[in-house]
């Protein structure tokens, strides 16, 4: 049995990772409360760059198989934010609150809200290979939040072909739709692969 570190401590992102990923053989999953690893600095400018930071550095540090994912919000009326700074957007702490109150504040009078949510998932291996995988959902901000369940901006995120938002969807539904299923789905290839050839 390979073990692979899930490179987030981001509860919402562990459950969706978890249901993604389940039952593939010969891979258990870890997460950061039973490998503790180190805050990585996000420092990049864009997903891509930030997926292979946490990658990298958390694969250093503990020398397992890391899966690293960058996740955000692109609002093309607001010059693509929030970007890389979703998580940070309205200051630190985290405040998903927050962040959707400033998003619809920058809202406030603009007719076009096109949105999409991108995620960049970046599996680095001992020997120092890196595997990479984008997933991309569109959508629009709603006027108003609804919805419970998800994480970050999913109460203001309505996809396209959907009238709910993704707070107002199950994991398991969210789970077959989202940015974070493409990209994971497609690493989920990558790890199938590794296991067959014996590099994982
Ligand atoms: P990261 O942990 O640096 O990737 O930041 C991700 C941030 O983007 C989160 O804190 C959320 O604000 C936002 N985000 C990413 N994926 C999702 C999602 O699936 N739903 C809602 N918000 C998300």
């Amino acid at each position: 049995m390979s073990r692979v570190l899930l490179g987030t401590r981001n509860d919402g992102k562990i459950a969706e990772v978890q249901e993604l990923l389940a039952g593939l053989a010969g891979l258990e999953f870890l997460t950061s409360s039973q490998v503790p690893f180190s805050q990585v600095e996000e420092t990049g400018t864009t997903f891509l760059e930030n997926a292979l930071l946490k990658a990298r550095a958390i694969g250093e540090e503990t020398g397992l198989p890391v899966l690293a994912e960058d996740a955000g919000l692109e609002v093309p009326a607001l010059g693509g934010d929030p970007g890389v700074r979703s998580a940070r957007y309205a200051g630190e702490p985290v405040d998903y609150g927050k962040n959707n109150e400033l998003l619809l504040r920058r809202l406030a009078a603009v007719d076009d809200r096109r949105a999409r949510f991108v995620a960049v998932a970046a599996l680095r291996i001992p020997d120092g290979q890196i595997f990479v995988a984008t997933g991309v959902l569109c959508g629009r901000v709603a006027r108003v939040p609804s919805g419970a369940g998800g994480f970050g901006y999913d109460p203001l995120f309505v996809p396209n072909g959907e009238e709910r938002t993704l707070a107002e969807l199950s994991l398991h539904n969210k789970n077959q739709i989202s940015h974070r299923r493409r990209a994971i789905g497609r690493i989920r290839w990558v790890l199938e692969d590794l296991v067959s050839t014996g590099e994982l």
